[in-house]
C-alpha cells in the first residue's frame, strides 16, 4: 500500500496501541491475562475480521461488545486484549503475538497492524481476554511487490442494507477461494426502523452521534454470515453514502435545509469514527476531527494494482441540471485525489489497474425514449472530470483499467469510452457494476428488463444488465480477468443456494468488455409467492434531467 501522505515509521509503531509479547505469554497451558480484571461474558459477539494486506503485514480487527445494541457493554476502562497469528489453523506454529489496549474511547475496538509476515501466506489469527476466546480467523498478505503472480482471485461486494433481507450472499462468498474481499460502500444504511421490512433496524431514528452510529455498526456486525465472511479473508474496504446520510457530499448533507452545517459536521465526525472501530483499517484511517484517509492503493506484485477511492469525502455538491452536471469545475474525488489516481495508474507497473469505485461511471439513462433521466449523485453528474480521466484512461499510459463499482443495486456490465454519446470515440476501459448482498431485497427480473431493455438497445455501452442479488469473483490472469455474477435465489429466507448467473471477459491490451457469457439456466422470471417486504430503495425513483 502506498500512502498519499508519508506516515513516519515512528507514528506507526507509536500508533499501534499494542506490544510485542513473549511467546510465554500465550501458552496454552497458563491460561490467559490471569491477572487482568474480569470483563463482562459474551465480549466477541461481534467477529474478528483482518484487512488492508500488504505483503508483509495485515490489520486484525475486533471489537468487545457483550451488549452490541445499546453502547456495547463494556466498563469504561482500557482492557488488554492477547492476539495471536499462526500458519495453521490449531495455532501451533505461531507467528506473532502482542497486546493490544482495547480503549473506551474507540468503543473497545482493537485494531493491530501486525507486520514481519511473509508474503502471499494463508494465517490465522484469534484474541483472547478475561479468559475468553475469540473466533479464529483467516487472512492472507499479498505476494511480493517484485513478485510475478499468474494469477489472483478475489471478489467484490456492496450495499448490504440489513432490512432490505437475509445476508445468504455472504454464506456463499465465504465458502469461495479469494485473497480477499474488496467492499466498495454502503455497509450500514442510516435508515429508521421500518417494521414492514424483512428485518429490523436496531433504535427508532436514524443516527446522529457516535454512540447511535456505534449500535447501528454493531447490529449489522452481529450478523453470523456476515462474520463468517470477514473470518474468511481480508477485507479492502471503502465507504459510501450511507455509512453516513444519503447522497452526502464533503460537507453538505442530503437535506440541507433540516441538517445545519454545524450539525453535519458533528454527524460525519460520529458516523466516521464509529466506522473506523468496526472496520479492519490501519491506524494511518483513523479519523482526524472532519478527515479520514480512504483513498488508498494495494498491489498484488506485477499482476494487479487495486486503487481504492474515496468518491463522498472530497465531492462537489451534486449538481442540479444537466448544464450544471457539465461544469469542468465540479469534481467526485478533491484534485489531491485525482493526482494521487493518475500518478498512481500511470507508475502502477501492473498488469492490470484496478479501481475500487463507489457510483458508476458509465452513463446510466433511466428513460427509454428521445429524453434521458439521470442520477447526478453517479459520474453522470461530474462529466468534465469522468472524461477527462477516461481520456487519461485511452491515452496508452495506462495498462489494463478495470472500474469496480457499488451502489446500483443492480449488475451493470459497460465499455467505457469518453463520451457516451458518441460511439466513434474508443472505448477505454470496462466497468463491472456488482449487483447488492441485500438492498432492494428480491428482485423482480420481469419489471426490470421491460424497463430497462429498452433504454439498453439506446445504451450500446451497456453490455449487461441485471437486478438479482449476489456479489462478483474475479479472476485475474496476465491474459484476461474473468468476472464471474454469483446470484442467489433469495434474501427474504435465512439461507439460499448460488449460481453464476453470467461470466464478463476483459482481454489485456484490449480495453472493455471482450465476451459476456450467460448461463444456459433460464433467467428467474420473479417469484409469484413471495412475502411483501417493503423496501425503500434509493435506486428507484431520480427526478427528471432538465
Ligand atoms: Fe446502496
Amino acid at each position: 500500500m502506498s500512502l498519499p501522505t508519508k506516515i513516519s515509521r515512528r507514528a506507526l509503531l507509536a500508533g499501534g496501541a499494542t506490544v510485542a509479547a513473549s511467546p510465554m505469554l500465550l501458552h496454552p497451558d497458563q491460561g490467559y491475562a490471569q491477572s487482568a480484571r474480569p470483563v463482562p461474558a459474551d465480549v466477541f459477539r461481534l467477529g474478528v475480521a483482518s484487512g488492508d494486506p500488504l505483503p508483509d503485514a495485515v490489520v486484525l480487527w475486533t471489537r468487545l461488545a457483550p451488549d452490541p445494541l445499546t453502547g456495547g457493554g463494556m466498563p469504561a476502562r482500557n482492557v488488554p486484549v492477547e492476539w495471536e497469528i499462526a500458519e495453521d489453523d490449531r495455532f501451533t506454529r505461531r507467528r506473532r503475538t502482542g497486546i493490544a489496549l482495547a480503549r473506551p474511547e474507540l468503543g473497545h475496538s482493537v485494531h493491530v497492524d501486525v507486520r514481519g509476515l511473509r508474503p502471499d501466506r494463508v494465517y490465522f489469527y484469534r484474541f483472547r481476554t478475561g479468559g475468553q476466546v475469540s473466533p479464529a480467523g483467516r487472512t492472507r498478505t499479498a505476494p511480493a511487490v517484485s513478485a510475478r503472480p499468474r494469477t489472483l482471485r478475489f471478489a467484490f461486494a456492496s450495499c448490504q442494507d440489513y432490512q432490505a433481507g437475509f445476508y445468504t450472499a455472504y454464506q456463499h462468498l465465504a465458502a469461495e477461494d479469494v485473497a480477499f474481499v474488496a467492499f466498495l460502500g454502503d455497509y450500514i444504511y442510516e435508515g429508521p426502523r421500518n417494521a414492514a421490512a424483512a428485518r429490523q433496524h436496531e433504535g427508532t431514528d436514524e443516527p446522529f452521534t457516535l454512540a447511535q452510529y456505534r449500535n447501528r455498526h454493531a447490529q449489522y456486525k452481529t450478523d453470523p454470515d456476515l462474520q463468517a465472511a470477514h473470518a474468511a479473508f481480508p477485507w479492502i474496504v471503502t465507504f459510501d453514502d450511507h455509512e453516513v446520510d444519503n447522497n452526502w457530499a464533503d460537507e453538505i448533507p442530503q437535506d440541507p435545509q433540516s441538517q445545519t452545517p454545524e450539525a453535519f459536521r458533528a454527524r460525519r465526525i460520529a458516523a466516521f469514527q464509529a466506522y473506523y472501530e468496526h472496520m479492519p483499517l490501519r491506524r494511518s484511517s483513523l479519523p482526524r476531527r472532519l478527515d479520514m484517509q480512504l483513498y488508498r492503493r494495494f498491489r498484488y506484485g506485477s499482476l494487479a494494482s487495486v486503487h481504492v477511492l474515496d468518491t463522498r469525502q472530497y465531492r462537489s455538491d451534486q449538481p442540479a441540471t444537466l448544464a450544471d452536471a457539465q461544469n469542468p469545475a465540479l469534481t467526485m474525488t478533491g484534485p489531491e485525489q485525482e493526482k494521487w489516481l493518475v500518478d498512481g495508474l500511470r507508475r502502477s507497473g501492473s498488469e492490470w489497474n484496478v479501481l475500487a469505485n463507489q457510483v458508476m461511471w458509465a452513463q446510466n439513462d433511466r428513460l427509454a425514449g428521445p429524453g434521458q433521466t439521470f442520477d447526478f449523485d453517479n459520474w453522470d453528474g461530474y462529466r468534465a472530470q469522468r472524461r477527462r480521466l477516461l481520456e487519461f484512461f485511452g491515452s496508452g499510459r495506462v495498462d489494463n483499467p478495470v472500474v469496480l463499482t457499488g451502489d446500483r443495486h443492480c449488475t451493470w456490465v459497460s465499455d467505457l469510452r469518453p463520451d457516451f454519446d458518441d460511439v466513434t470515440t474508443p472505448i477505454v476501459g470496462a466497468e463491472i457494476t456488482g449487483t447488492s448482498i441485500t438492498s432492494g431485497g428480491n428482485a423482480n427480473p420481469a419489471s426490470f428488463h421491460a424497463t430497462y431493455d429498452p433504454i439498453m438497445a439506446e445504451s450500446p455501452h451497456w453490455r449487461y444488465i441485471d437486478n438479482q442479488r449476489g456479489y462478483v469473483v474475479c479472476d485475474v490472469s496476465r491474459t484476461e480477468m474473468v468476472s464471474s455474477l454469483r446470484l442467489v435465489d433469495t434474501v427474504w429466507a435465512p439461507t439460499a443456494s448460488v449460481r453464476t448467473e453470467a461470466r464478463f471477459t476483459v482481454e489485456a491490451g484490449r480495453p472493455g468488455i471482450a465476451e459476456v457469457s450467460v448461463s444456459p439456466a433460464p433467467r428467474s422470471t420473479g417469484r409469484t409467492a413471495e412475502p411483501a417486504f417493503d423496501v425503500r430503495d434509493d435506486q428507484g425513483v431520480v427526478p427528471p434531467t432538465r
